[in-house]
């Protein structure tokens, strides 16, 4: 069964490399990427699933350099996503 795996800072870079690996590795994985730009970041979902064959990529939206912002996407993520596997977070690639 598939993970639920969140990847902060997962629209471009190390992040979004992490992302289309986990992508790849199960196609019934849900991939969660966030960034600030709605621009870049539908781009990247796109790109994601293109590169992958996975079609359960997301976007999620926030500043995390901001606290509330921090607490906006916690529960964002929670309202959209009934799983999440904690484990990941270890992924994260902090900008
Ligand atoms: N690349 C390397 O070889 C390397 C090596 C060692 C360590 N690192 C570290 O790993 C981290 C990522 O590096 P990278 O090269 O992958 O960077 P990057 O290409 O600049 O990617 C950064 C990601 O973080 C997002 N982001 C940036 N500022 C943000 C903010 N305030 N709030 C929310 N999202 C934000 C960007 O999306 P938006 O612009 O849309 O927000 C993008 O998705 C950095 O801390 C870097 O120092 C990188």
């Amino acid at each position: 069964m598939g993970k639920t795996i969140v990847i902060t800072g997962g629209t471009g870079g190390i992040g979004y490399q992490a992302g289309l690996a986990l992508a790849k590795a199960d196609p019934q994985n849900v991939i969660v990427i966030t960034g600030r730009s709605a621009e870049s970041g539908k781009a990247a979902v796109e790109a994601m699933k293109k590169d992958s064959g996975n079609p359960n990529i997301h976007l999620a939206l926030a500043d995390l350099s901001m606290q509330s912002a921090v607490r906006s996407l916690a529960q964002d993520l929670t309202d959209r996503f009934q799983t999440l596997n904690p484990k990941p977070s270890t992924l994260t690639s902090a900008p």
